[in-house]
């Protein structure tokens, strides 16, 4: 599908396109719609007074073949409190416009929204790319009617070389989150531990720097907790060492995201029950989205050092399986008694964020885990859960949250329930039982981080959407964290 940019006079053309307007609270037009209803013989008018549209957020008001205007169809949607549009309602109107006409039957949808800046169009564009992303790679015999029929957008800007420029930042980042997408919504018998970090060694055509460890570099560094989640599998454990340097200074210090890759999580011998197990396919979603935010800072040239670490293991039953109550030592040179083999994420992190800050002794580390079930009954389906050591950190992430629309929501992490994962064999045991387990699991993850600031995002909540009400990320793979992580670097770590 092709983005355009157009200057935003002149007529539409548009005898078989879609035209896009915008209407805010108590159904009041603005601008381009005003114009629209004009054009069309007061069409919009008309049909306000048969419907309860009013210009709400979400709201969508579809007029097929309105009047004498020039177009097939005019799109009336709805931005809530007037006011100049912001970045995130351009790209919530942009990317539900899309939604409502991908499928039509026309080709072509144009957006006239009003007062589209260079960056405002931008982020329009960027909406319209996200909510236009389909996994439909192993679809052999869709229905023709199911695939998208719009295959051009055009954006009515008063400065189109400026938005086209513009755009340039935001169609890296869509690439990167579509590259996130992707690995998440592969089956496990396709994406494991090697092909994923094959797939991230074919970022080096963009400048990144990749080193693979596999089994016995592994061992030599002595990542038992890594290693025993992976050693009941027949497909080798993989570490994938992503490096970017943008910095004037290659040797300046770098900032470090790690991600949990468990690219299928059957429980191991603790197995699972049946009923959606399916979904732990995408049990690699942190290590996807730091591969998507390692794409998003080469394919932008962000002029920054930064370091991504992916533990990418697969965790079965077998005869080779770690069981309950094994004792496994862990690069840190600390025990833990594996209770549940399916708190295995943090097994990997520790190992993983060990080995981050013991090569590379970055300025902080951001690790992303589908970590725990308990999140999601804290916190639902929006927000993922931010735990961190550091307030700075923390509001720089909570900030880049907003602006991004991927929610954050800051929990704590006492020091008196560390007594739940308290051993009597081991220097630690891997699950804390059920009061707080999203917290015992991240106070275990921060016994490897040692005493540099450091982020955890316990993102099983955000990575995979069912029942979508966002535009700009429908069902499936979200990429949840590449935009997020790419606005923090952008703001705040960079020049
Ligand atoms: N990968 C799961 C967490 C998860 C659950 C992600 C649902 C996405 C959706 C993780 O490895 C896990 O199994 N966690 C256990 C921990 C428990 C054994 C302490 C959980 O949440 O039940
Ligand atoms: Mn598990
Ligand atoms: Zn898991």
């Amino acid at each position: 599908m092709q983005i355009d940019f157009v200057p935003d006079h002149g007529p539409t053309d548009g005898g078989n396109a879609a035209l896009a307007v915008i209407a805010f609270d108590d159904a009041e037009l603005s601008a381009p719609a005003q114009v629209a209803d004009a054009a069309s013989g007061g069409a919009v008018t008309k049909a306000l007074a048969a419907t309860r549209f009013k210009g709400g957020k979400s709201q969508l008001l579809d007029l097929l073949s309105p009047g004498a205007l020039d177009a097939a169809r005019l799109l009336v949607i709805g931005a809530g409190p007037k006011g100049p549009l912001d970045e995130a309602g351009a790209e919530m109107a942009a990317a539900a416009a899309y939604q409502a006409v991908k499928a039509s039957g026309l080709t072509r949808l144009v957006l006239r929204f009003p007062d589209l800046t260079p960056a405002l169009a931008a982020r329009a564009a960027l909406g319209v790319r996200l909510a236009a992303y389909r996994f439909d790679k192993y679809l052999t015999k869709e229905k023709p009617e199911r695939k998208a029929s719009i295959d051009k957008v055009e954006i009515a800007v008063s400065d189109p070389a400026g938005a086209r420029a513009a755009f340039q930042e935001a169609q890296a980042l869509a690439e990167a989150v579509a590259f996130t997408r992707d690995l998440v919504s592969e089956p496990a018998n396709i994406l494991y531990p090697v092909e994923f970090a094959r797939r991230v060694k074919e970022l080096e055509r963009l400048g990144l720097e990749v080193e693979i460890l596999g089994v016995k570099e592994m061992e030599a560094l002595g990542m038992g907790a890594l290693l025993g989640v992976g050693q009941g599998s027949t497909r080798e454990s993989q570490l994938a060492v992503i490096q970017w340097k943008g910095a004037s200074d290659p040797n300046a210090q770098p900032i470090a995201f790690v991600g949990k890759g468990v690219c299928f999580d059957t429980g191991g011998i603790s197995i699972k029950g049946a009923d959606g197990m399916e979904d732990m396919k995408w049990d690699m979603g942190g290590a996807g989205a730091v591969s998507g935010l390692m794409h998003a800072l080469a394919g932008r040239k962000a002029r920054v050092n930064a370091v991504g670490i992916l533990g990418l293991v697969e965790n079965m039953p077998d005869g080779n399986a770690q069981r309950p109550g094994d004792i496994v030592t862990t690069m840190s040179g600390q025990t833990v008694e594996v209770i549940n083999t399916d708190a295995e994420g943090r097994l990997v992190l520790a190992d993983a964020l060990w080995y981050c800050q013991d090569r590379f002794k970055p300025k902080f580390m951001i690790d992303l885990a589908t970590l725990t079930g308990a999140i999601i009954i804290a916190l639902g389906n929006d927000y993922a859960g931010l735990f961190s050591n550091d307030d700075p950190l923390s509001e720089k992430l909570l900030v880049a949250s907003k602006a991004e629309g991927e929610p954050l929501w800051r929990m704590p992490l006492p020091a008196q329930y560390e007594r739940q994962i308290e051993s009597p064999a081991a220097d630690m045991k891997n699950i804390g039982g059920r009061p707080g387990g999203s917290i015992t699991a991240a106070l275990f993850i921060q016994k490897f981080v040692n005493g540099l600031p450091w982020a955890h995002l316990d993102i099983a909540s955000t990575t995979w959407k069912k029942g979508s009400t966002n535009p700009s990320n429908p069902d499936g793979a979200s990429g949840f964290g590449v935009r997020l992580l790419n606005r923090l670097v952008a703001d705040n770590y960079e020049g």
